[in-house]
């Protein structure tokens, strides 16, 4: 379907299931096990009930915030996906070329299908990134990669992700047995593909350290001297953990619903926080991604006291219409925060982060 006929963000995920291979629609759309987490995400932002109120001027808005030092025109980024490529041969390049000129920022994943300097040159020099990292059973390889990153002046966060110690069971993408997994990501080999089956989620994710744990961020810092955001956090106590630990922030997250099947929606999450230790919002930058696919649910967001939202799928169906597609995604979203604020009576999303009173939130307790 033409660019222009795509609307809204699921227009662009339906858009791919008739474009993309099976393949590769398996990969992006997929998650783990009865699909319970992907579901549980999307439709518990559906349960949080705004409480709007009217003629409160509402004539200029501002979306415009910051994240982690940075200016951004709206509390969102593009999450890190692996093997962009998959989506279409722009790839990562088009997240960050189109992440740059919607002035909002792109997370690069450790498994992307270019190099980090490629995706980075696809932005001006100035651009901000944040990198996304797996930690290498290879310790040797991840203090490489710290090292090459640290002499990165455009990436300004290190997004450590801790929710998928190994690679959960991804059936649709394990069902399909194809040699596409070579072609589109040069690190796997055919010797690498897993023989529990063809799934590119396992055959890319090979290398993930389970012995990962919280002693483990000295480690990072002292090959790094970015600001570590721990991404994954799916409790009330890890958050606190990441507080203590004096990480900069944290991203509430269950990948997506792609690695333990039966983890929280992540509003819930993010609920419990508020709840169990509320002030770890004051200490640290809280994101939170999973579902978010409408501008409403990004204001719900801000409303529960998240600084930011990462936004997954939709963006990464969108490389299939190139740099110009990610734009739409992005300016599609910018204008459905815009009409959500002026509809709920918010001129500044500043002024309202962490007020809970716009919410009704009696569904979810
Ligand atoms: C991901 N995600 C992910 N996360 C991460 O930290 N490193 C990665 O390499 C990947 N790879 C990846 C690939 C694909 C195709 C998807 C869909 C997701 C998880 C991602 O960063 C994010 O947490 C979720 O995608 C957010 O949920 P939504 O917006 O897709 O519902």
């Amino acid at each position: 379907p033409p660019l222009s006929t795509l609307i809204n963000l699921d227009d662009f995920e339906r858009a791919f299931e008739k474009t993309g291979s099976q393949k590769s629609q398996a990969y992006i759309s997929g998650a783990s096990n009865d699909l319970l987490t992907l579901n549980a995400n999307r439709t518990l932002w559906q349960k949080l009930w705004f409480r709007p109120r009217v003629m409160r001027n509402v004539s200029n808005v501002s979306t415009k915030t910051r994240m982690m030092g940075c200016d951004v025109s709206m509390p969102v980024w593009i999450c890190p996906m692996g093997i962009g490529k998959t989506a279409g041969s722009e790839g990562e390049k088009a997240l960050a070329g189109g992440a740059a000129s919607n002035g909002i920022v792109h997370c690069v994943s450790t498994t992307a299908s270019f190099g980090v300097e490629d995706i980075l040159a696809s932005a001006p020099r100035t651009s901000p990134f944040f990198y996304q990292l797996y930690v290498d059973k290879q310790r040797h390889k991840t203090e490489e990669l710290l090292r090459k990153l640290d002499g990165m002046h455009q990436i300004k966060a290190l997004f450590v992700t801790v929710d998928l110690a190994v690679v959960s069971k991804r059936e649709a993408d394990e069902r399909i047995r194809t040699q596409e997994t070579v072609s589109v990501y040069s690190k796997i080999t055919k010797s690498s593909i897993d023989k529990k089956g063809g799934g590119l989620a396992r055959s890319t994710g090979s290398f993930i350290d389970p012995a990962l744990s919280w002693n483990d961020l000295d480690w990072i810092r002292r090959h790094s001297n970015l600001p570590i955001i721990v991404k994954g956090i799916q409790s009330s106590a890890d958050a606190k953990l990441a507080m203590e630990m004096k990480c900069a922030g944290i991203v509430v997250s269950n990948h997506g619903g792609r690695a333990l099947d039966g983890s929280p929606g992540t509003v819930l999450i993010l609920l419990e926080i508020r709840r169990d230790c509320p002030e770890v919002f004051g200490k640290m930058e809280v994101f939170i991604d999973g579902g978010i696919r409408r501008g409403s649910d990004v204001l719900k967001a801000i409303c529960l006291g998240a600084k930011g939202v990462g936004v997954g799928r939709p963006f990464q169906c969108s490389i299939s219409y190139g740099r110009e597609g990610v734009e739409a995604v992005a300016s599609i979203l910018q204008d459905e925060i815009e009409t959500a604020m002026r509809l709920c009576g918010i001129a500044n999303l500043e002024r309202i982060r962490g007020d809970v009173s716009w919410l009704n939130t009696s569904e979810l307790e």
